[in-house]
């Protein structure tokens, strides 16, 4: 193993900026059904980017308002729950993965685009396959599944010449290749990340196997191949595929237990198609 990096890796985790407390408080106020909204616009109104999303995408096309809303209070009414955790969620992650992130992309802002994706696919495969799981974290976890490529890419870049070639000569899935040359798969790193960030267990156990959901903890094995079925299928799209997309293996674990055919996987890509074009005014958040 490559101890090179090792060092400067574990200090660049340390580097990201912390997640923003405004997400978090606010996420955990959406989490009670009973919630009053008051409570919520406290909090949200701290933030000036939240509040402007808030409002923008109330007032989006997808919801086709006949006039302009212009009050917190409304909007966060007529988003609901589920548009609120997508528009306070994928605020408080912009920024982090629009660092310039040379490492893994082909185009500007290929991994947000990616994470974006696999979130709204977490969410159709849950909705409609009826899994156990509670909707934030789904959401959270497959958001933010790939983060520790922004802690990684500098020094992927670097060594990509190497990655490469155990990725081609040897065909190892390319977080295997990463292990190898830097010490450390992306995977890893953003479990890391996520536990500094004092996420809960079950996230950052995501996060961390999200290319290994066999070696999850029992308890956290059914969110972990979530997000890696949902990862493995946006990937397969062609969704921010990146400079590694194509060397993973699909996950069969969730496809196998639940017996899911063909046909299934093809009604479930259409939904994603859906929620995907629903969801541009959402991934346009980053323009804001
Ligand atoms: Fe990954
Ligand atoms: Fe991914």
């Amino acid at each position: 193993m490559n101890m090179k990096y090792m060092d400067d890796i574990l200090a660049s985790i340390h580097e990201i900026p912390p997640f923003p407390q405004v997400v978090v408080r606010a996420m955990d106020i959406i989490s009670d059904p009973n919630y009053v909204v008051n409570d919520l616009l406290e909090v949200i109104r701290l933030d000036q980017s939240i509040t402007a999303n808030v409002l923008k995408l109330c007032n989006s096309a997808y919801f086709g308002l006949p006039r302009k809303v212009s009050s917190l209070k409304e909007a966060v009414v007529y988003l609901g729950t589920v548009h609120l955790r997508q528009v306070l969620l994928s605020s408080g992650v912009k920024d982090l993965y629009d660092r310039p992130d040379k490492g893994y992309s082909y185009f500007a802002g290929e991994l947000w685009q990616h994470a974006i994706a696999c979130a709204l696919m977490a969410q159709v495969l849950l909705r409609h396959l009826r899994l156990p799981l509670e909707e934030n974290s789904v959401f959270t976890a497959a958001l933010l599944h790939d983060v520790g490529k922004v802690v990684l890419s500098t020094y992927v870049s670097r060594e990509f010449a190497d990655i490469e070639k155990l990725v081609e000569k040897e065909n190892l899935p390319f977080h295997e290749a990463e292990r190898q040359v830097l010490g450390f798969d992306h995977a890893e790193i953003g479990g890391r990340l996520a536990e500094l960030w004092q996420f809960p267990d079950d996230i950052a156990a995501a996060i961390r196997f999200h290319h290994q959901p066999e070696k999850a903890p029992k308890p956290h094995c059914l969110l972990s191949e979530l997000i890696a079925l949902s990862d493995g299928l946006v990937l397969m799209l062609g969704c921010g595929t990146s400079v590694d997309g194509l060397s993973y293996a699909m996950p069969h674990l969730l496809i196998d237990r639940l017996k899911l055919k063909r046909n299934d996987i093809e009604m479930l890509m259409v939904k994603f198609q859906e929620e995907m074009s629903n969801a541009r005014e959402m991934i346009d958040i980053r323009d804001v």
